[in-house]
């Protein structure tokens, strides 16, 4: 079968109201028709995503967002300046919008973005029509960015999975709310902030106005959790813990995996999930008591890093 073939076999699932596994350089996506009600209803189904959680919207380009959602001057100069890339932008609906409501979740608002991979584009130029696509993991669990760990996760819920090899970036995008000529992060990601500010040439809020709805309702506090528990900001770990480890450190443990031994935040970035889903197993193979994690450094993507570490160490629910 060609690369062509199965694109079209892909496009053919999703027309049909399907569930096909994407790559992306963020993380592996969960891909329906985002304008088919009941194929978007599937993804809740099969991730177990609470209804309340939007999705988000993947477009060939900014005339297809533009079709679904107002585009500001500022959510123009951010998109022409970061997509393809690592870069979802909330934006108003339009009137006429026809993607699912459920993709918004009851909110008048859908998050959008073109991603930077050739197999998604492709499926979104054959389909001809947006995909609403979630991180391809159960709900609450790690980001899958090989597709091995999709089969691991949602395995015959998911009718293709779709093989990218390894997501490039391995964090999902950075979500920027735009209301207007000003702009909010909701979820730090793969694009950083200091990217972002020196685009807009102005200031970047992170915190939601008060009394404000809930604005990422993903950015549950516990997210992107490993079954085993995570402790923060360790230097040395305790003898019956798995240590992740950044950097040249000298760890005491046959139990490490690191996120990269030069200390680059971009290498680190794109093992993180893959490194929990490892340590994760160690801990159960070996009865271990948790993972240890080793500070990160908050420039760059350091910053996405520690969000993710820290939602998967909150208590859970
Ligand atoms: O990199 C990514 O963003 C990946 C790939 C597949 O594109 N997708 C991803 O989707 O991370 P998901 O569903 O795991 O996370 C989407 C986040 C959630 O926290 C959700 O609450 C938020 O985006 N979100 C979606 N629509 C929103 C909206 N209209 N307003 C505010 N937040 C929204
Ligand atoms: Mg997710």
């Amino acid at each position: 079968m060609t690369v062509h073939d199965t694109i079209e076999n892909a496009a053919a699932i999703i027309r049909k109201g399907g569930l096909v596994a994407i790559p992306t350089e963020t993380v592996y996506g969960l891909a329906a028709d985002a304008t088919n009600d009941r194929a978007v209803a599937r993804i809740f189904e099969a991730k177990g995503r609470p209804q309340f959680n939007p999705l988000i919207m993947h477009v060939a380009n900014i005339e297809m967002a533009a079709q679904y959602v107002h585009f500001p001057p500022l959510a123009e100069k951010l998109a022409k300046a970061f997509w393809p890339g690592a870069l979802t932008l909330v934006l108003p609906r339009r009137e006429d919008c026809a993607a699912s409501l459920l993709v918004s979740a009851g909110l008048d608002t859908i998050a959008i973005r073109m991603p930077n991979h050739k197999i998604a584009q492709d499926l979104i130029k054959a389909v001809d029509r947006p995909l609403a696509a979630p991180s391809a993991n159960k709900s609450g669990s790690l980001s899958p960015t090989l597709p091995e760990h999709v089969r691991d996760s949602l395995g015959y819920k998911v009718d293709m999975i779709l093989d990218g090899g390894a997501c490039s970036i391995g964090i999902e995008s950075t979500i920027i709310k735009i209301d207007g000529d000003s702009a909010v992060m909701l979820r730090p990601g793969g694009i950083t902030c200091e990217e972002i500010k020196s685009v807009m040439g102005m200031p970047l809020s992170t915190t939601p106005s008060a009394g404000a709805q809930p604005e990422a309702p993903g950015m549950l506090p516990s997210h992107y959790a490993p079954r085993a528990s995570i402790r923060l900001n360790v230097v040395t770990p305790k003898p019956d813990e798995a240590y992740l480890a950044l950097g040249h450190a000298q760890v005491n443990t046959p139990y490490r995996l690191n996120l990269s031994e030069s200390g680059d935040l971009c290498e680190a970035a794109a093992n993180l999930f893959a490194h929990m889903r490892a340590l994760d197993d160690i801990c159960s193979a070996h009865n271990l008591s948790g993972i240890a994690a080793s500070p990160i450094p908050m420039d760059g993507l350091g910053e996405a890093i520690n969000d993710r570490l820290t939602r998967a160490a909150a208590p859970r629910p």
